[in-house]
């Protein structure tokens, strides 16, 4: 039956396991689905499920949401096979890798590096992953950052400015930020809603990060840190003080790094963030831990503590941080195998945090009245119907069957995708 709105419904049948990743952590068999337009509309066991306008059998298949990527740099072009060769053969990953991009980014026309862009995504979508946040930071000058910026709002479901990725050759520290936080920001501001800085050896000192991050919030957008990626340092504190959404990568933590991810969260509402319980307000969000296991496989990191945050309490993100020096993968399937694989996640927490945290992580796990959009990361009833088909009968087929290609039908906002 067509909705309210006049959009037209579609209903899945015959699915084997539908895992919501709700509120209620529900994972039902029997299920069937229904969508009308971009929303939900129905959820629920199929012999109770309402007409609707067409109709798909999932034959069985498992259904979940679809891939929240959180952490994601698309705008480049070039590669660092070689690098990536020399890391295999024993060297360690170091920040000065991303000027080899910068210069192979400024290089590529604004078409091309629009097609590469466009190229990721639709890899990323075919492989289930239905929102999508993309950063700048091969640019590092004024022109280049917010040409980097423009692209990646042409494609993408969030953007971050990351001017603060590397101090490019020829700069001062301080003349750089300067620049960052002056007319970089401005020449970056239409096209972003976060900011991000890398806040490690090699990269920024954590009073040069808090001193981006200030100004960008400032302007009006939220923050994200690259942080504790290399070794033991202060960008998980930084995060948390400055009162960043996420705090990505999250290699080298200590108990007080754990804690204070975990008291970021005490006060949303009294009630668990990564059970789901909306907060009260925007005000007391806490900072979500994203953890990128093909980064840290490939720079042969430890993989980040993921186990040891659920237990503290701390929501965690799992995200691609697809990029040409650490994670060349969009593959969030993949990310998700190794945190059950590697890292001791359930398969439910592995997709909850490759789902939901990532919603959670980007502050759009909830509908938002501001600008109309709906929940994404989670399956119910008003949220956006962004959703995949697995050609296995469960998600533990993920992990079981890791390196398959497993999606076999992707909606994103209720269209079919793949
Ligand atoms: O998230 N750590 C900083 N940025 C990227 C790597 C960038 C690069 O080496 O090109 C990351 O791993």
């Amino acid at each position: 039956m067509t909705g309210p709105a006049g959009n037209a419904s579609t209903i899945l049948t015959n699915i084997g396991e539908l895992m919501t990743q709700d509120a209620e952590h529900r994972v039902l068999t029997d299920a069937a689905i229904v969508f009308e337009g971009e929303r939900i509309a129905w959820i629920g066991s199929a012999a109770d499920a309402p007409a609707a306008d067409s109709h798909y059998d999932a034959a069985g298949r498992a259904c979940l949401p679809g891939w929240v990527d959180s952490h994601t740099h698309l705008v480049f072009a070039g590669d660092r096979t070689a690098e990536f060769e020399a890391r295999m053969s024993g060297q360690s990953y170091a920040a000065g890798g991303i000027s080899v991009t910068v210069e192979a980014t400024r290089r590529a026309t604004d078409e091309e590096l629009g097609d590469l862009v466009t190229q990721r995504a639709a890899e990323a979508a075919a492989g289930g992953t239905t929102y999508l946040e993309t950063k700048t930071g091969y640019g590092l000058d004024v022109a280049e950052e917010a040409r980097s910026a423009r692209i990646a709002a042409a494609t993408a479901d969030e953007v971050t400015f990351l001017g603060a990725h590397l101090v490019p050759e020829g700069w001062s520290a301080d003349e750089y930020v300067r620049t960052v936080t002056g007319p970089m920001l401005s020449a970056v501001r239409p096209y972003v809603q976060w900011a991000d800085v890398f806040c490690e050896t090699g990269a920024f000192t954590p009073d040069q990060s808090r001193e981006v991050l200030r100004a960008c919030r400032l302007a009006g957008l939220g923050l994200r840190v690259h942080g504790n990626q290399l070794g033991p340092g202060e960008g998980v504190q930084l995060a948390v003080d400055e009162g960043a959404a996420s705090v990505d990568h999250v290699n080298y933590l200590t108990k007080s790094d754990i804690d204070a991810l975990a008291g970021s969260w005490s006060s949303w509402n009294g009630q668990s963030a990564w059970n789901g319980q909306l907060g009260q307000n925007a005000n007391n969000r806490g900072t979500v831990a994203t953890c990128l296991p093909a980064c840290d496989l490939s720079t042969r990191q430890p993989l980040a503590p993921a186990r040891e945050l659920l237990d503290a309490g701390v929501p965690i993100a799992l995200a691609s941080n697809c990029n040409p020096g650490t994670s060349y993968t969009t593959s969030m399937a993949f990310c998700v195998a190794t945190a059950v694989l590697q890292m001791g996640l359930t398969v439910h927490e592995a997709v909850r945090a490759a789902t939901y945290g990532g919603a959670l992580a980007l502050h759009r796990e909830q509908p938002n009245d501001d600008d109309g959009r709906l929940a994404v990361g989670s399956l119910a009833v008003g949220h956006r119907a962004d959703l995949q088909l697995l050609d296995a009968p469960s998600a533990t087929h993920l992990a079981y069957r890791p390196g398959m290609q497993l999606t076999h039908a992707v909606w994103r906002g209720g269209e079919p995708v793949r």
